[in-house]
């Protein structure tokens, strides 16, 4: 898909409209524009889609309920194909199409360049899935993060080692992206801490190759029980294939990036049984959510990890503007900061960061071929 695709009930021509409208707020126009911007191609394009989904879904209740501000919404998709100079493009070009607030992005590395454009042009943008610290550290108003941060989803990982696995030969493996780097570093400071132990073996995968196996045999050499990956799925994946044919029997553990069942799909259900990944607890179990994941299955079928944060994204920035008057980027975030927001998470409100103040991680596992979350103290 290109990016600055129209969805929902907008058509062609409101499209082509948007070209004369370069650069000037949103609210000038007929409508009030929001984005949704992703990975709405390529390996991660399924995470875009739930996204994607989440926003629509959002968008459309408020529309059937006559809008915002007098106006009704129009939600525009923007591809950021993973690659952080294509999210600063579309970061421009979403000002230039009179865009006011950004659900997105989903890689850290493609929210924080964003995020310098979002910040320069006073517009909000509540990421939904991007978890490195980075991301709200910095400090810039209108800037907000949804979902939690790898500086506690880390120690989570520590933690559990650290509890379930004492005295384990620890392996730390990374994909040198943002949040892949982050997170194991994250990972790494916290058990070396708690267990007064170093990790026997720290190493790094190249995203873009497939086959993983030089770095994997180095690590095998290093006998680990277990290997923490800080990346994504689909890479994921491949690493706990390629660990399972070359005889690594150690556990794997990873965290946000790689929890969906694509993971498994890529590893295949026997390679990736027994991996533990932190995320949160389950949300279709959560009794706040109950009636938009139903509306949520009825539409576009599975809930994907960041759906729900997607969809509250939009609701939160939508709350924002009907809360201070204005789609004024400024004022909005102010009023955001101000708000405590009733989310299917239960209520959220956000500190001076951007960051929410409750983001709790637990230990899924891999079991019989699905992602089951353990008990506290298991
Ligand atoms: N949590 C992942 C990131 O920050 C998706 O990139």
């Amino acid at each position: 898909m290109p990016f600055g695709s129209l969805v929902g009930r907008a058509s062609v021509a409101a499209f082509l409209g948007l070209a004369v409208l370069g650069g000037c707020a949103g609210d000038q126009g007929k409508t009030i524009r929001v984005a949704c911007a992703g990975p709405m191609t390529g390996e991660q394009a399924k995470q875009g889609k739930d996204m994607e989904n989440g926003a629509i879904l959002a968008v459309d209740e408020w529309n059937a309920k006559g809008g915002v501000l007098g106006k009704k919404i129009e939600l525009l998709v923007y591809d950021d194909a993973q690659d952080p100079k294509q999210a600063n493009a579309v970061a421009n070009k979403m000002f230039t199409q009179g865009v006011v607030a950004v659900d997105g992005h989903y890689n850290s590395s493609c929210t924080i360049p964003a995020s310098e454009v979002y910040n320069q042009r006073h517009m909000v943008c509540l990421t939904p899935a991007s978890t490195n610290p980075q991301v709200t550290d910095r400090g810039y108003p209108t800037i907000f993060r949804v979902c939690g941060r790898d500086d506690q989803q880390g120690k989570a990982g520590a933690e559990y080692v650290v509890k379930h696995m004492p005295g384990a030969r620890v392996a730390v493996l990374d994909d040198k992206t943002t949040y892949g780097q982050g997170l194991a570093q994250e990972f790494l400071k916290h058990y070396e801490s708690l267990s007064g132990q170093k990790v026997v073996f720290t190493g790094v995968i190249v995203k873009d190759d497939q086959d993983f196996t030089p770095t994997l045999t180095t690590m095998k050499s290093y006998n680990p029980d277990i290997v923490y990956f800080g990346g994504l799925y689909p890479q994921g994946g491949l690493i706990m294939k390629q660990m399972r044919q070359l005889g690594l029997k150690a556990a794997f553990m990873s965290g946000d990036g790689t929890y969906d069942p694509e993971f498994i799909r890529i590893a295949g259900a026997e390679n990736a049984e027994g991996a533990y990944l932190t995320f949160i607890p389950d949300q279709e179990k959560i009794p706040a959510a109950q009636r938009v994941v139903a509306a949520y299955k009825k539409r576009f079928g599975e809930l994907g990890p960041y759906s729900l944060y997607s969809y509250e994204a939009i609701n939160i920035a939508l709350q924002g503007m009907a809360k201070a008057g204005t789609t004024d980027g400024l004022k909005v975030a102010q009023a955001i900061h101000a708000m405590t927001f009733d989310t299917v998470f239960g209520p959220m409100r956000f500190d001076q960061k951007g960051d929410v103040l409750v983001s709790p991680y637990v230990m899924w596992q891999v079991r019989g071929g699905k992602l089951v979350q353990l008990p506290p103290d298991s």
